[in-house]
Protein backbone atom coordinates (compact mmCIF):
# COMPACT_ATOMS: atom_id res chain seq x y z
CA UNK A 1 0.00 0.00 0.00
CA UNK A 2 1.23 3.58 -1.06
CA UNK A 3 1.65 6.25 1.81
CA UNK A 4 -0.39 8.30 -0.22
CA UNK A 5 -3.39 6.19 -0.03
CA UNK A 6 -3.60 6.43 3.63
CA UNK A 7 -4.41 9.37 5.46
CA UNK A 8 -4.12 9.43 9.33
CA UNK A 9 -6.24 12.56 11.21
CA UNK A 10 -7.43 12.95 14.80
CA UNK A 11 -10.49 10.84 15.28
CA UNK A 12 -14.10 12.73 14.70
CA UNK A 13 -17.13 11.72 16.28
CA UNK A 14 -18.17 10.20 13.20
CA UNK A 15 -15.67 7.86 12.74
CA UNK A 16 -17.03 6.05 15.88
CA UNK A 17 -19.48 3.31 13.78
CA UNK A 18 -17.12 2.52 11.46
CA UNK A 19 -13.83 1.56 14.35
CA UNK A 20 -16.76 -0.41 16.29
CA UNK A 21 -17.37 -2.41 13.44
CA UNK A 22 -13.90 -3.14 13.03
CA UNK A 23 -13.30 -3.33 16.93
CA UNK A 24 -15.97 -5.99 17.15
CA UNK A 25 -14.58 -8.15 14.21
CA UNK A 26 -13.40 -11.80 15.57
CA UNK A 27 -9.87 -10.78 13.67
CA UNK A 28 -9.48 -8.01 16.13
CA UNK A 29 -11.68 -9.04 19.46
CA UNK A 30 -9.41 -12.37 19.43
CA UNK A 31 -6.43 -10.00 20.21
CA UNK A 32 -8.01 -7.00 21.83
CA UNK A 33 -10.37 -6.70 25.24
CA UNK A 34 -13.30 -5.67 23.56
CA UNK A 35 -16.60 -7.52 23.29
CA UNK A 36 -19.64 -8.43 20.42
CA UNK A 37 -22.40 -6.47 22.23
CA UNK A 38 -19.87 -2.65 22.26
CA UNK A 39 -21.88 0.15 20.99
CA UNK A 40 -21.20 2.78 19.19
CA UNK A 41 -21.48 5.02 21.75
CA UNK A 42 -19.08 3.33 24.04
CA UNK A 43 -16.48 3.23 21.09
CA UNK A 44 -16.55 6.64 20.88
CA UNK A 45 -16.47 7.44 24.48
CA UNK A 46 -13.36 4.82 24.77
CA UNK A 47 -11.91 6.48 22.17
CA UNK A 48 -12.53 9.86 22.45
CA UNK A 49 -12.38 10.84 25.72
CA UNK A 50 -10.70 14.16 28.12
CA UNK A 51 -7.50 11.82 29.08
CA UNK A 52 -7.37 10.47 25.58
CA UNK A 53 -5.91 11.40 21.97
CA UNK A 54 -7.05 9.08 19.16
CA UNK A 55 -6.09 8.98 15.46
CA UNK A 56 -7.62 7.30 12.59
CA UNK A 57 -6.00 6.36 9.64
CA UNK A 58 -8.34 6.19 6.62
CA UNK A 59 -8.28 4.41 2.81
CA UNK A 60 -10.65 6.33 0.42
CA UNK A 61 -12.00 8.45 3.37
CA UNK A 62 -13.13 5.35 5.53
CA UNK A 63 -11.90 4.66 8.86
CA UNK A 64 -9.44 1.41 8.49
CA UNK A 65 -7.69 1.67 12.03
CA UNK A 66 -7.09 3.89 15.20
CA UNK A 67 -4.39 4.36 17.79
CA UNK A 68 -5.60 5.77 20.98
CA UNK A 69 -3.03 7.45 23.27
CA UNK A 70 -4.07 7.89 26.92
CA UNK A 71 -1.91 10.01 29.53
CA UNK A 72 -2.01 9.13 32.81
CA UNK A 73 -2.80 11.51 36.11
CA UNK A 74 -0.52 12.28 39.23
CA UNK A 75 2.38 10.78 39.75
CA UNK A 76 2.28 8.87 36.61
CA UNK A 77 0.92 11.87 34.12
CA UNK A 78 4.62 11.52 32.60
CA UNK A 79 3.24 8.39 31.21
CA UNK A 80 0.42 6.97 28.98
CA UNK A 81 -0.77 3.77 27.22
CA UNK A 82 -1.59 2.61 24.10
CA UNK A 83 -4.13 0.48 22.43
CA UNK A 84 -4.57 0.09 18.73
CA UNK A 85 -6.63 -2.03 16.11
CA UNK A 86 -6.24 -2.16 12.32
CA UNK A 87 -9.20 -3.10 9.72
CA UNK A 88 -8.49 -7.18 8.85
CA UNK A 89 -8.68 -6.53 5.33
CA UNK A 90 -5.39 -3.55 5.63
CA UNK A 91 -3.51 -5.54 8.44
CA UNK A 92 0.44 -6.03 7.24
CA UNK A 93 0.39 -3.17 5.11
CA UNK A 94 2.01 -0.70 7.29
CA UNK A 95 -0.98 1.24 8.69
CA UNK A 96 -0.04 -0.04 12.18
CA UNK A 97 3.63 1.23 11.47
CA UNK A 98 2.19 4.40 10.37
CA UNK A 99 -0.07 5.11 13.37
CA UNK A 100 2.28 4.14 15.81
CA UNK A 101 5.01 6.44 14.81
CA UNK A 102 2.41 9.22 14.96
CA UNK A 103 1.18 8.09 18.36
CA UNK A 104 4.86 8.31 19.38
CA UNK A 105 5.34 11.85 17.93
CA UNK A 106 2.10 12.80 19.76
CA UNK A 107 3.79 11.49 23.29
CA UNK A 108 7.29 13.30 22.35
CA UNK A 109 4.96 16.20 22.13
CA UNK A 110 3.32 16.20 25.26
CA UNK A 111 6.97 15.63 26.88
CA UNK A 112 5.80 12.05 28.06
CA UNK A 113 9.25 10.23 28.88
CA UNK A 114 7.04 6.63 28.87
CA UNK A 115 4.44 4.75 26.61
CA UNK A 116 2.96 1.50 27.57
CA UNK A 117 0.54 -1.42 26.00
CA UNK A 118 -0.40 -4.65 26.88
CA UNK A 119 -0.68 -7.71 24.41
CA UNK A 120 -1.28 -10.84 24.03
CA UNK A 121 2.20 -13.72 24.32
CA UNK A 122 0.49 -14.97 21.28
CA UNK A 123 0.25 -11.65 19.50
CA UNK A 124 3.46 -12.46 17.45
CA UNK A 125 2.53 -9.48 14.38
CA UNK A 126 1.91 -6.96 16.67
CA UNK A 127 5.20 -7.88 19.36
CA UNK A 128 6.93 -7.73 16.21
CA UNK A 129 5.59 -3.98 15.65
CA UNK A 130 6.39 -2.95 19.18
CA UNK A 131 9.69 -4.44 19.06
CA UNK A 132 10.88 -2.63 15.92
CA UNK A 133 9.47 0.59 17.31
CA UNK A 134 11.98 0.43 20.00
CA UNK A 135 9.47 -0.89 22.69
CA UNK A 136 10.51 -3.43 25.32
CA UNK A 137 8.89 -6.46 27.09
CA UNK A 138 9.32 -5.39 30.68
CA UNK A 139 7.27 -8.65 32.47
CA UNK A 140 4.77 -10.88 31.99
CA UNK A 141 1.09 -11.09 33.34
CA UNK A 142 -0.40 -14.43 33.77
CA UNK A 143 -4.15 -14.94 32.89
CA UNK A 144 -4.67 -11.74 32.98
CA UNK A 145 -7.37 -11.06 29.98
CA UNK A 146 -10.19 -13.79 28.64
CA UNK A 147 -10.73 -15.36 25.44
CA UNK A 148 -13.41 -17.47 25.00
CA UNK A 149 -13.03 -19.78 27.36
CA UNK A 150 -9.61 -19.34 28.13
CA UNK A 151 -7.23 -17.17 29.94
CA UNK A 152 -4.05 -15.38 28.05
CA UNK A 153 -0.99 -14.19 29.41
CA UNK A 154 -0.01 -10.95 28.71
CA UNK A 155 3.20 -9.31 27.89
CA UNK A 156 3.42 -5.43 29.61
CA UNK A 157 5.71 -3.78 26.79
CA UNK A 158 6.76 -0.44 26.99
CA UNK A 159 9.17 2.18 25.29
CA UNK A 160 11.34 4.95 27.09
CA UNK A 161 11.77 8.28 26.18
C1 LIG B 1 -1.15 -5.58 15.34
C2 LIG B 1 -1.59 -4.53 14.30
C3 LIG B 1 -2.00 -3.26 15.01
C4 LIG B 1 -0.37 -4.23 13.41
O1 LIG B 1 -0.75 -3.33 12.40
P1 LIG B 1 -0.42 -3.66 10.88
O2 LIG B 1 -0.87 -2.54 10.05
O3 LIG B 1 -0.98 -5.01 10.57
O4 LIG B 1 1.16 -3.75 10.95
P2 LIG B 1 2.26 -3.22 9.90
O5 LIG B 1 1.95 -3.77 8.56
O6 LIG B 1 2.46 -1.76 10.01
O7 LIG B 1 3.59 -3.83 10.53
C5 LIG B 1 3.71 -5.16 10.68
C6 LIG B 1 5.01 -5.39 11.46
O8 LIG B 1 4.74 -6.42 12.36
C7 LIG B 1 5.83 -7.30 12.39
N1 LIG B 1 5.34 -8.62 12.00
C8 LIG B 1 4.41 -8.95 11.08
N2 LIG B 1 4.19 -10.28 11.08
C9 LIG B 1 5.00 -10.78 12.03
C10 LIG B 1 5.26 -12.09 12.51
N3 LIG B 1 4.61 -13.16 12.01
N4 LIG B 1 6.15 -12.24 13.51
C11 LIG B 1 6.80 -11.18 14.03
N5 LIG B 1 6.62 -9.91 13.60
C12 LIG B 1 5.73 -9.72 12.61
C13 LIG B 1 6.90 -6.75 11.49
O9 LIG B 1 7.78 -5.98 12.29
C14 LIG B 1 6.11 -5.87 10.57
O10 LIG B 1 6.85 -4.78 10.11
P3 LIG B 1 7.68 -4.90 8.73
O11 LIG B 1 6.67 -5.32 7.69
O12 LIG B 1 8.23 -3.53 8.51
O13 LIG B 1 8.73 -5.95 8.97
C15 LIG B 1 -2.75 -5.07 13.42
O14 LIG B 1 -2.32 -6.20 12.71
C16 LIG B 1 -4.00 -5.38 14.21
O15 LIG B 1 -4.83 -4.52 14.42
N6 LIG B 1 -4.17 -6.65 14.63
C17 LIG B 1 -5.40 -7.07 15.34
C18 LIG B 1 -5.66 -6.30 16.63
C19 LIG B 1 -4.42 -6.22 17.47
O16 LIG B 1 -3.66 -7.17 17.59
N7 LIG B 1 -4.20 -5.03 18.07
C20 LIG B 1 -3.07 -4.82 18.95
C21 LIG B 1 -3.38 -5.31 20.31
S1 LIG B 1 -1.99 -5.11 21.41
Amino acid sequence: MQKNEIKIRTMKKDDAQDLRNIWISPEVTKYTLSRPNLTTAQTRKRLMNPDSESIVALVENTPVGVARLTKFHGRRNHSGEIVMFISKDFQSKGIGTTLLNKVIQIAKKKKLKRVQLGVNVDNKKAIGLYKKMGFKIEGKLKKDSQRGNKLIDNYCMAKLF
